[in-house]
């Protein structure tokens, strides 16, 4: 099975970047527990600021893997273009947040692209991006 893991903009800076809501931990650290914990899957892993960049490489995993863990950051709010491209690929893509959006700030109340994805994960910290993995195991 091939999933893609994609994080979007400041997701480079996990670990530093407002460790009281992100945690101290480098995506990179974290994907070391990821990887272990599904052995049978085959990971790639993206991660750009640039909205065109994320776009790019939906287009290029998204014919050709089982599932999407997308976390787009702030263009979860706003991006009508990330919609846009997780309604034009085959994978299913499940939308993973680290922090609760839904207990923040009333604009991360807001997702443009839930609506193109199978479903949401959140608040779970990076164990988000675990159970975003399992669900689009258990969906197959
Ligand atoms: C985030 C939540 C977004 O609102 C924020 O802009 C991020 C990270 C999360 O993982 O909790 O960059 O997607």
């Amino acid at each position: 099975m091939k999933i893609a893991i994609i994080n979007g903009p400041n997701l480079n800076l996990l670990g530093v970047r407002e460790p009281g809501i992100y945690g101290k931990s480098s995506f990179d650290d974290y994907f070391e527990t990821l990887k272990a914990r599904f052995p049978n899957v085959e990971f790639s892993y993206f991660q750009s600021n640039s909205e065109g960049a994320i776009i790019d490489e939906l287009h290029r995993v998204g014919f050709d893997c089982d599932g999407v863990v997308l976390n787009a950051g702030a263009y979860t709010h706003y991006s009508i273009a990330i919609a846009d491209a997780i309604r034009a690929i085959t994978a299913p893509v499940v939308e993973v947040h680290i922090s609760n959006v839904g207990a923040r700030e009333d604009f991360r109340h807001v997702s443009v692209i839930s609506s193109a994805c199978v479903g949401v994960v959140a608040g779970f910290g990076m164990d988000s991006y675990a159970l975003g993995v399992q669900a689009i195991i258990d969906k197959k």
